[in-house]
């Protein structure tokens, strides 16, 4: 099994700590997580605007007992090489995720709905209606990713020159949130207040998720890393007076999986070879923050960059993997574009993976995301689930009295 984040998972213990559940959230991009997921010869090409083909998707997930479906948004279309946007499905061809989640509520009972929307784009008022209307279209089991939005074309689209800076965009981060708060806290809704996501793994993104953040969604890092994470975020937390525990913490889990480690590899290569070189560098230069290495060998050392405007927490990670595993840019490219860490084997890979963050502390769940599709999510759904139940890592959730209305999100998730 290859696993490029944690190293070898397939020798962790399989002592079992976790007697609750864990959370398991699916991160959906309907055309696949991995740039070439949209030319897997599965896959509609229309995958990211066909309403029945999503639908079937997340009925699939609620089914197989999935708590909570997230969705990622971009309000613009990224500056890139416009061969590269050519060549990639992710970011242009995708529903608006809030009328993505309305249309979706009807047509699910117990899934939570988180849909990211930008506090550096929108308007405090305009997300504390969206959601609320939201949360009572779906009896209570709505939830907002609260993001900062990502690059300078977003930022053209809503009037300015370029990307707010970071510092500035997590201060407005911050008082956002608590109007938001504010005016939930006089609306009575079914699920008490929309569950709040938080997924800036930077300094001042830790501590925003530390003081309101009900989830975090965090990348996938490696055991130790991921351990420190954890950590860090729970003790800033208690010394804000929270309980360290009622933040539930989900690490990306990308996975390929099959019957064996062999057939695994071998769908998995099916698509890596419809990765374009100019695509897979693309996304490098984009993750950097929006630089060219145009100029630079592939199979040459990464150079330093400047630091540019954009996620500085995936930045810092893409430069540590680099040193750390003493990657070429063509090779660093391929990883950062490839799925990043994708757990690529049987489900008692994935399951040894999961229970090792679970009993390390290092995770309360996972935000299961898909290379391509509809494979990787149909063998999560058949194989991956079952190991995890036998496990007894993932439980059933109480089922309702008769009569009585599904659990809203925040009971599933047991948040106050
Ligand atoms: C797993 C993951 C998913 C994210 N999804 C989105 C997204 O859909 N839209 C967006 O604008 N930002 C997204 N972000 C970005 C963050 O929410 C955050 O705004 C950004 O990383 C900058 O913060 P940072 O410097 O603290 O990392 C995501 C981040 C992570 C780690």
């Amino acid at each position: 099994m290859s696993n490029s984040a944690g190293g070898d998972v397939s020798a962790t213990s399989s002592s079992r700590s976790a007697t609750r559940g864990i959370v398991l959230g699916a991160f959906l991009k309907p055309a696949g997580e991995y740039l070439a997921g949209w030319r897997h010869p599965g896959a509609p090409a229309d995958a990211g605007v066909n309403l029945p083909f999503v639908t079937g998707l997340v009925k699939r997930l609620e089914r197989a007992g999935f708590d909570a479906l997230f969705l990622p948004d971009l309000v613009g279309v990224p500056d890139a090489d416009p061969e590269v946007l050519s060549r990639v499905a992710v970011v242009n061809d995708a529903f608006e995720p809030t009328t993505l989640l309305g249309a979706l509520s009807t047509r699910t009972t117990s899934l939570g709905l988180i849909a990211s929307v930008s506090s550096t784009y929108s308007s405090p008022a305009a997300v504390a209606a969206t959601f609320a209307s939201l949360d009572r279209l779906s009896s209570g089991r709505a939830g907002w990713n609260l993001v900062t939005s990502l690059n300078d074309a977003e930022a053209r689209n809503f009037g300015l020159d370029s990307h707010i800076g970071h510092a500035e965009r997590y201060a407005r981060a911050e008082a956002f949130v608590d109007e938001v708060l504010g005016r939930w806290a006089r609306d009575e809704l079914p699920g008490g207040r929309p569950v709040i996501a938080q997924a800036g793994s930077s300094g001042p993104g830790q501590a925003l998720a530390a003081r309101v953040a009900d989830l975090v969604f965090t990348r996938t890092l490696p055991l130790d890393q991921a351990v420190a994470y954890a950590e860090g975020l729970r003790a800033t937390a208690a010394g804000l007076g929270r309980d360290p525990h009622a933040i539930k913490i989900l690490p990306e889990l990308p996975t390929v999986v099959a019957a064996t480690r062999a057939e695994a590899e071998d769908r998995f290569a099916a698509v890596r070879d419809l990765l374009h070189p100019r695509v897979a560098l693309g996304d490098l230069e984009y993750w950097l923050g929006g630089v060219d290495l145009s100029a630079f060998p592939l199979d040459g050392p990464l150079p330093e960059t400047p630091p540019g405007n954009k996620s500085l927490g995936a930045r810092a990670e893409i430069y540590e993997q680099a040193a750390r595993d003493g990657l070429t840019i063509g090779d660093l490219a391929k990883q950062v574009a490839g799925g990043d860490g994708a757990i690529i084997g049987t489900a008692a890979d994935v399951a040894d993976h999961v229970e090792a963050l679970v009993s390390a502390g290092a995770a309360d769940g996972f935000n299961v995301s898909f290379p391509f599709l509809p494979d990787t999510l149909d063998a999560f759904c058949e194989l991956v689930v079952p190991e995890l139940r036998r496990r007894g890592l993932v439980t059933e959730s109480p089922a309702p009295a008769p009569g009585a209305r599904p659990l809203t999100l925040r009971a599933r998730l047991g948040l106050a």
